[in-house]
């Protein structure tokens, strides 16, 4: 099978999902807290980043993929605002777990809508070699974004 921009993305809501598991049971005052939310934090920008640019960018300028690029965006932004809070928090106290949830479920909503919705709205947009282009362009800046953010 060719690789095409939604192989690539997939493989990157995967990653997001074990992440947000993860960061729910790990305990307060663990080293694995810690490093589990930089892990999440870090992936979902890279992620949010890379997909802006080589899957919305591209529709948004197609009448048809303006309201999904529209609302995907704002959703980048509000998951953007739960991390926020959260690097702000102590992450042993009862409220950042409470945003954690909230944001763990933000991010499955949203996951499950694109994979749902937008996939299918931007497969009628792209044509076949668009999609397998778009694939290695996702995954080279989702792979320079990663290193950019780590070095932070
Ligand atoms: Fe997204
Ligand atoms: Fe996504």
């Amino acid at each position: 099978m060719p690789d095409t921009i939604y192989d690539a993305l997939r493989e990157s809501h995967q990653i997001q999902r074990g992440l947000c598991r993860k960061l729910l049971r790990s305990k307060p005052h663990t080293e694995n807290r810690i490093a589990t939310f930089t892990d999440l934090r870090i992936e979902l920008a890279a992620h949010a980043a890379a997909e802006e640019r080589y899957l919305y960018a591209p529709i948004l300028m197609d009448d048809m993929g303006l309201s999904s690029s529209r609302h995907a965006l704002h959703e980048h932004h509000e998951v953007d605002e739960l991390v926020e809070e959260m690097q702000e928090d102590d992450p042993a106290s009862r409220g950042w777990l409470a945003t954690a949830r909230k944001l763990s479920k933000k991010v499955h909503h949203h996951l499950r809508e694109e994979e749902k919705k937008f996939f299918q709205v931007s497969g009628k947009i792209l044509s076949e070699a668009k999609k397998l282009q778009l694939a290695k362009q996702y995954r080279r800046d989702y792979k320079r974004m990663l290193k950019v953010l780590r070095e932070d």
